[in-house]
């Protein structure tokens, strides 16, 4: 069961690991980008205009347009793997997710 008291519990711990990796030396979304490159995207394109390896693989860039932040930090806390057979199972610490997610969030601005 989802309750929405443990969305705003995840959300809120990840806004407060955000602000808290964002004071340290390497900009978090350069720690996300690092990530992105290293676990993602052999299969997903990460940057503004490359085309995903596999291309069942939406670009990360796409990512908020289909899912709000929020729910891809519960996807992510929760283990990504449950959506999509085709696609490794992650465990990430909160760091990382945060990190990820500010990078993923950054595209989408550009
Ligand atoms: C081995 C290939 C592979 C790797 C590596 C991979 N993905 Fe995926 N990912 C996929 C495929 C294929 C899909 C589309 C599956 C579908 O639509 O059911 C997907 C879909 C997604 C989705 C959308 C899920 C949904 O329910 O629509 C997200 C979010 C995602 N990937 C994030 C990531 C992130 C973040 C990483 C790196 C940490 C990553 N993926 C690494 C293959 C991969």
């Amino acid at each position: 069961m989802r309750s929405a008291f443990r969305v705003t519990a995840v959300v809120g711990l990840l806004c407060g690991l955000v602000s808290a990796v964002a004071h340290a030396q390497r900009p978090v979304e350069e720690q996300g980008r690092a990530l992105a490159e290293e676990h993602c995207s052999r299969c997903h394109a990460i940057g503004l205009e490359d085309q995903s390896q596999l291309p069942s693989a939406p670009p990360l860039r796409e990512l908020p347009k289909r899912y709000p932040v929020e729910n891809l930090a519960e996807a992510f806390a929760e283990g990504i793997v449950t959506a999509h057979p085709a696609m490794p199972q992650f465990t990430f610490e909160p760091p990382q997710i945060a990190a990820l997610l500010s990078y993923i969030d950054s595209l989408e601005k550009k």
